[in-house]
């Protein structure tokens, strides 16, 4: 018996350690495959904001239009621009070669980056760009430093500044909060709106929701479908077990 609980302890360790951040806090979130007007604005923005540069070889768009509930052909008119047909993947035009030259490094395929990273790195990530001239698209980020990426949401954003030293930052919390004396946001780090976006702080950070409610999907599409089966089994063997323990009792009656 003692065995028996060493061998689950050593089993249930491993599922407790996390990824590092390299000391940088995550804000964090709850990705909601069941909340599909979420998934549908996420698709939304990923399609007009993100696929300029990013693919996403491995998702096809009809597939995710009838996941998150979007009639097909309002989806191929809306969110396919090019000669695409909506049964093909979410591939994009741009040459990788070209986009290295661009950018120091080619824009990855977006479709498991949720596995990769995991949703809290890329909720984070979205929200932590800030201005740095020293970089070549004047921007750093706070999660993934020298980033190659501009920041594409800075119209909605608007702009961050970055108000702490880089030790300051690796011991920070994460959470927004308002500045008492400017009255504008302080968020993840110690980054503060410094010219305001088309979106507040509140909706920024909805918009980010989805967004990466839509990624996470594309990483794990058949989420809700396993979770579903899961239960199913789970009952299908408790009502096992009943006949499985009565059949065992029949056998071992006549052995005692
Ligand atoms: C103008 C081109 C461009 C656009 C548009 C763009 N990105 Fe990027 N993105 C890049 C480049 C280039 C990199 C690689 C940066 C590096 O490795 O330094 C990158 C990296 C990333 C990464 C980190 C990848 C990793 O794990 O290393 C994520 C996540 C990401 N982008 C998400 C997005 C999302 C979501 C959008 C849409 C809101 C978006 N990007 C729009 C160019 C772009």
């Amino acid at each position: 018996m003692k065995k028996f609980f060493i061998a689950i302890i050593m089993v249930l360790v491993p599922m407790v350690a996390s990824a590092s951040t390299g000391g940088v806090h995550l804000d964090s979130m709850d990705a909601d495959h069941t909340n599909q007007e979420s998934l549908q604005r996420g698709m939304k923005t990923f399609v007009n904001r993100c696929m300029g540069c990013h693919s996403a070889n491995y998702q096809r768009f009809d597939r995710a239009a009838n996941d998150i509930g979007l009639p097909v052909d309002l989806m191929a008119e809306n969110l396919i621009f090019g000669e695409q047909k909506s049964g093909e993947q979410m591939t994009i035009a741009m040459p990788q070669d070209d986009a290295a030259k661009w950018f120091g490094t080619p824009p990855p395929d977006l479709t498991l980056e949720t596995r990769l990273r995991g949703e809290d790195w890329i909720y984070t990530y979205l929200r932590s760009f800030y201005t740095d001239s020293a970089r070549p698209w004047g921007v750093n980020n706070v999660v993934f430093p020298d980033v190659g990426m501009p920041n594409v949401l800075e119209g909605l954003q608007g702009v961050q500044k970055q108000t702490c030293s880089a030790e300051e930052l690796a011991h920070q919390g994460g959470e927004s909060k308002i500045d008492p004396l400017t009255g504008l946001q302080i968020g993840t780090g110690c980054l503060t709106i410094s010219e305001k976006g088309s979106q507040s702080v509140e909706e920024f950070d909805k918009t980010i929701y989805d967004l990466v409610n839509f990624m996470s999907y594309m990483g794990n599409p058949v989420k809700m479908e396993s979770q579903a089966i899961g239960y199913k089994v789970l009952i299908f063997l408790a009502i096992f077990f009943v006949f499985a323990y009565a059949l065992k009792k029949e056998y071992w009656r006549d052995v005692h």
